[in-house]
């Protein structure tokens, strides 16, 4: 973390998780938990359809709310799409874009990505932008160039002063939902370079305040020590943010003076 040149983000992934109905008892039990954020900004990515309740349930406490994915297109003909203002227009502020799974399993693409991330920032959204190599692409040692080049197509035509809305996600696949999380060394590693291939397109300002998060196995008992590594400003967490428990721990790690 930095949090003299950038905002520490931690931020929920609940993908295909939680009922309508589960939503607001976890939203009491979460503000019980951690009754104010100090330092840092706390978002919850939700399925669609949990989405109006999230709103609902997290109006009066200072989280964000996020959907998980949506259409790169304004309106029309797209069934069982969902567009960028009708997020907007539920009070959502937050959209993940790009995940693994959803590169895996629904053939996104880097240039989709970047249509997606487009359309997020035209509707005024803040897009959580992912990426991540495999473990054969890290074995193979060409990580550091894979990432660079998913930044900088995700990025594609992004003015720097939308840039300020962005916020990079590095998800290595092979840490998540695995139990396997990256060393804080290497996760570091990566953000760091991240923020170099940023620097290198918008300058040093713009690479300065731009929040990226780590993703892939973040829990309560390694949130510490991830954050505290310079260029990590913050986590995307799946499996540890369905429990308010684990979730109000990595929060209150980011929350330390
Ligand atoms: P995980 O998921 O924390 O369960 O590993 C992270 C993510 O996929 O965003």
């Amino acid at each position: 973390m930095n949090r003299k040149y950038r905002k520490t983000v931690i931020a929920g992934n609940w993908k295909m998780n939680k009922l309508p109905s589960e939503v607001k008892p976890f939203a009491d039990e979460l503000k019980t938990l951690v009754p104010k954020q100090k330092w840092c900004d706390v978002v919850i990515c939700a399925p669609f359809v949990d989405l109006p309740a999230a709103v609902k349930a997290f109006r009066d406490a200072k989280v964000g709310v996020g959907a998980e994915n949506l259409n790169e297109n304004e309106k029309g003909a797209f069934t069982g799409e969902v567009s960028a203002n009708m997020l907007t227009d539920l009070g959502v502020k937050y959209v993940i874009i790009g995940h693994s799974e959803r590169r895996q399993y629904y053939g996104e693409t880097d240039f989709s990505v970047n249509a997606k991330v487009h359309t997020a920032l035209e509707a005024g959204l803040n897009p959580i932008v992912c990426v991540g190599e495999s473990l054969e692409q890290r074995e193979k040692g060409i990580t550091l160039e894979l990432i660079a080049l998913q930044v900088k197509t995700a990025l594609s035509g992004v003015s720097a002063d939308k840039m300020r809305r962005v916020i990079i996600a590095y998800e290595p696949i092979w840490a998540i939902g695995t139990g396997k999380t990256a060393t804080a060394e290497q996760a570091n590693e990566v953000c760091s370079a991240i923020r170099g291939v940023i620097r290198d397109i918008y300058g040093a300002r713009v690479a300065r305040s731009v929040t990226i998060q780590y993703g892939g196995s973040m829990n309560e008992k390694n949130a510490a020590e991830l954050l505290a590594q310079p260029d990590i400003d913050g986590g995307l967490i799946g499996g540890a943010s369905l429990v308010p428990e684990k979730f109000a721990a990595i929060i209150n790690a980011a929350n330390q003076d």
